[in-house]
């Protein structure tokens, strides 16, 4: 604890080294942020934290070596009380590990987090880090677990902690996280002081070997988060996959009877509406659900003189235009449209229709929302103004 540690006038010297922390590139990392967006769900966090638990299982092991790369027993014997938190000091079956273990039951319904499909690059993070740590001295094996690693850990914790409350678990249910949100920047005060002792006085010399080594830490857990997100993402779509190169029919073909539908709004279920009179938008917008696994039909209906609202999402687009006259806007192009047209409106790009004729324009709009659905931010509701009316 802070009362243990050298004494060394540590928020003075080390907030350089704090300055170089705070602007590393892991803060805009894409696991972090969707976590800050509140982009995951419950079994994206169950999946990542699962892996993680490799991590924390083995975090002891990494404290050990820079314990065993400390020749003053002084360092150690403040090591120790690290060691001895993540231990669970007097009950065992606290320690952190443990902890974890309850954390991924109680709220993931993961029994046996011991028996995870740990993957390549999670085994690969703890073992870099392990290796970096056997293979540097003391100060830079101290800068990598201090201000790289222990430093950063409640920070990064309290994403999890809160994307998990957005998501309704209760605060009970992430004592893991809660006690090294408390913790873990007293236990780096400790690690930094014993980086900073044996400069021996000169910081500046060393600073060069505390950065890189504080850089090494921090590069790993960043490509290390990065591939967890890659992996969430592509998890989404992998039954999709599977599927397709196993040559499995989505839908068994008994279910025919409902691949068909009229293209009237009425067989339709209809997805959201907008009217914003003053500013000439009015449309609905209805789907049908006749079976497809990627593609999604809708039909988008606009009353003579309006137009929808501009907007852009992840899934592509095909327009036929089933009644009526308008021009859809694409980007800078704006293309004039009539009955048994077609319209291809790309990925991500600003685009709206209007109604230019007289009488309902409805376009019917083949999209592929049922892949880009599986993406982070691409709800629906997600890229459309606040003023719509949610139908569905
Ligand atoms: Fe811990
Ligand atoms: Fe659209």
């Amino acid at each position: 604890m802070q009362g243990t540690v050298t004494s060394v006038a540590k928020t003075r010297v080390g907030e350089r080294f704090e300055e170089l922390v705070s602007k590393h590139p892991i803060w805009q990392n894409p696991l972090l942020v969707a976590c800050a967006r509140n982009e995951l769900s419950l079994k994206d966090y169950g999946y990542f934290i699962a892996q993680h638990f490799y991590y924390s299982r083995g975090f002891t092991r990494l404290l050990s070596a820079l314990m065993m790369q400390c020749e003053d027993d002084k360092f150690r014997a403040e090591l120790s009380h690290n060691l001895w938190e993540e231990a669970g000091e007097e009950n065992m079956e606290e320690r952190h590990s443990n902890l974890l273990r309850k954390m991924m039951n109680d709220v993931f319904g993961i029994a046996e987090p011991d028996s995870t499909d740990f993957k390549t690059y999670t085994v690969s993070y703890f073992d870099e880090c392990l290796r970096f740590l056997k293979n540097t001295n003391s100060i830079g094996a101290a800068a990598f677990l201090g201000w790289g690693t222990e430093g950063v850990v409640a920070n990064i914790y309290e994403y999890w902690y809160e994307g998990l409350l957005n998501l309704g678990v209760a605060p009970e249910a992430l004592r893991y996280l809660s006690i090294h949100m408390e913790c873990d920047d007293d236990h780096a005060a400790v690690i930094e002081n014993i980086a900073l002792s044996q400069c021996g006085g000169d910081i500046a010399a060393h600073a060069g070997e505390i950065e890189t080594a504080i850089y090494k830490a921090l590069d790993l857990r960043n490509e290390y988060f990065k591939a967890i997100y890659q992996d969430i993402t592509t998890a989404k779509i992998e039954p999709l996959v599977t599927a397709i190169c196993g040559k499995l029919p989505y839908l068994n073909t008994d279910d025919v009877s409902v691949f068909t539908s009229s293209l009237a709004k009425s067989s339709g279920v209809k997805l959201y509406s907008n009217q914003q009179q003053n500013e000439g938008i009015s449309f609905e917008v209805s789907r049908f659900n006749i079976g497809c696994e990627v593609m999604d039909p809708r039909l988008l209906e606009i009353p003579e003189g309006c137009r929808n609202e501009c907007h852009k999402h992840a899934h592509e687009s095909l327009f036929y235009v089933v009644s009526g006259q308008g021009r859809v806007h694409i980007g800078d192009e704006h293309i004039d449209v009539k009955v048994g047209q077609l319209v291809y409106v790309p990925r991500w790009i600003d685009h709206f229709s209007e109604n230019t004729g007289s009488g309902t324009l409805s376009i019917l709009a083949i999209t592929d929302f049922g892949l880009t659905k599986h993406f982070p931010n691409n709800t629906d509701f997600s890229y459309r103004k606040k003023q719509h009316t949610q139908v569905a």
